[in-house]
């Protein structure tokens, strides 16, 4: 049999350096940024912005995407726009962050005896030597200000507009502003702030789908399998994680050479990056449990990712005859659902009317769950264990 085609063709764009050319669901966002820079640049005027946003809500892209849009945007009164983007989260002091700006405007400086005031002086001289808007992406910023930074209100104060400019962004989990000294408040006032929101299911999926385009093979993945990742990152409303999960189960998929991702690979996937469910949580669940979820893995197993509730019903009574035990009501059959849900084990999904619920498992891969779950039955029906 000829090995079928990989699923992974440009792993390289799903790696987290990878700036893509658009941002999914950011549109507006990125294009209020711009134009607040573009207008305010236009004038000669420096302008600042506080960016705020959960883990993987897309901060850092979204940055860096503003500064490649501008610096491509060609001259902002008479001035190109530059870049200068530093990572503040091992360098969270005033000196160390100054180091790595001289270095952006090609200025170096030993180390040591210089005052921040002097640094800044020499900084300012070398973007007057190379005339230009500087624009200061400042990421991870939150220990820089959190330790009552200077060089934040040093930055956001210097205003020789003639011969170049320079403009910041701090980029944070949590809210600066509270953390900002006075002085600098007054530039970052409510017209300065963007926060962005979680991203949700559908948003994920969209990300997920314009991803996938650029790295996977066509016809490798389909939206059901980018829909059963988007569910599991949506909680967190990180992107970053879906991505990876995605990657995950791109590679699960070439290591098998299965030629596609199934539901199967990102549930393995996502095992390997949070193991969530160990086996002593899967010791720990009742009889009537572990059989609902040995049926549900039994269906899911190389199958879709989620199942119709009343399927899944059916196919665990057919398993309860078949190992010789009671019949379960239909109300137990509810509650064991709804207590795996609440453990985390499954999603419902209710469409309506409960009848017609879907009910779905990403947490482990169903043929691990099917092997652990048989040995526990098959010991409780023998009464050993
Ligand atoms: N709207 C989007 N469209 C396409 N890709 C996106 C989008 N948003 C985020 N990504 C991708 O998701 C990943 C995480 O985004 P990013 O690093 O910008 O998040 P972040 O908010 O900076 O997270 P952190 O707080 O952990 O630094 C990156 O690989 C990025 O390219
Ligand atoms: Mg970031």
């Amino acid at each position: 049999m000829s090995p079928m085609a990989k699923v992974l063709l440009k792993e390289e764009t799903l790696d987290p350096s990878y700036l893509p050319s658009r941002l999914v669901h950011r549109e507006k966002e990125l294009e209020l940024a711009f134009r607040r820079y573009r207008d305010s640049l236009g004038k000669g005027i420096p302008y600042h912005l506080l960016l705020t946003g959960g883990v993987g809500s897309g901060k850092t892209a979204l940055v860096r995407r503003l500064g490649a849009d501008l610096e491509r945007g060609g001259r902002l009164a008479g001035l190109p726009v530059r870049t200068a983007y530093v990572n503040c989260w091992r360098r969270a002091s005033d000196r160390t962050v100054m180091l790595d700006l001289l270095r952006s405007v090609h200025v170096s400086l030993p180390d040591r005896g210089y005052s921040l005031s002097e640094m800044l002086d020499v900084f300012e001289q070398g973007i007057r030597r190379n005339p230009q808007h500087l624009l200061v992406l400042l990421d991870e910023a939150s220990s820089l200000v959190r330790q009552e930074t200077k060089l934040v209100y040093l930055l956001s104060r210097s205003h020789e507009v003639e011969l170049g400019s320079i403009s910041l962004v701090l980029i944070a989990v949590e809210d600066l502003f509270p953390f900002l000294d006075p002085a600098s408040r007054s530039s970052f006032g409510v017209t300065h702030r963007l926060t962005l929101a979680p991203y949700d299911r559908a948003a994920l999926a969209d990300i997920l789908a314009f991803r996938a385009e650029l790295a996977l093979r066509p016809g490798s993945f389909d939206p059901d399998i980018l829909d059963q990742v988007a569910r599991i990152a949506a909680p967190k409303g990180d992107a970053r994680f879906a991505l990876e999960l995605l990657s995950g189960a791109a590679h699960a998929a070439d290591d098998e050479g299965a030629g596609a991702i199934s539901s199967e690979h990102v549930r393995r996937a996502k095992g390997s990056i949070l193991p969530t469910v160990t086996e002593t949580q899967l010791e720990a669940l009742s009889t009537n449990q572990l059989g609902v979820l040995l049926s549900l893995s039994r269906m899911l197993k190389g199958r879709g990712s989620s199942t119709a509730s009343q399927k899944l019903r059916a196919n665990h009574a057919a398993l309860l005859e078949e190992l010789h035990a009671p019949a379960m009501s239909r109300t137990t059959f509810w509650r064991t659902l709804k207590e795996l849900e609440r453990d985390g084990l499954v999603t419902l999904e209710t469409g309506g009317s409960g009848e017609s619920s879907q009910v779905a498992m990403d947490e482990l891969p169903a043929s691990f769950l099917s092997t652990l779950l048989e040995e526990r039955l098959g010991r409780a029906r023998t009464g050993k264990g």
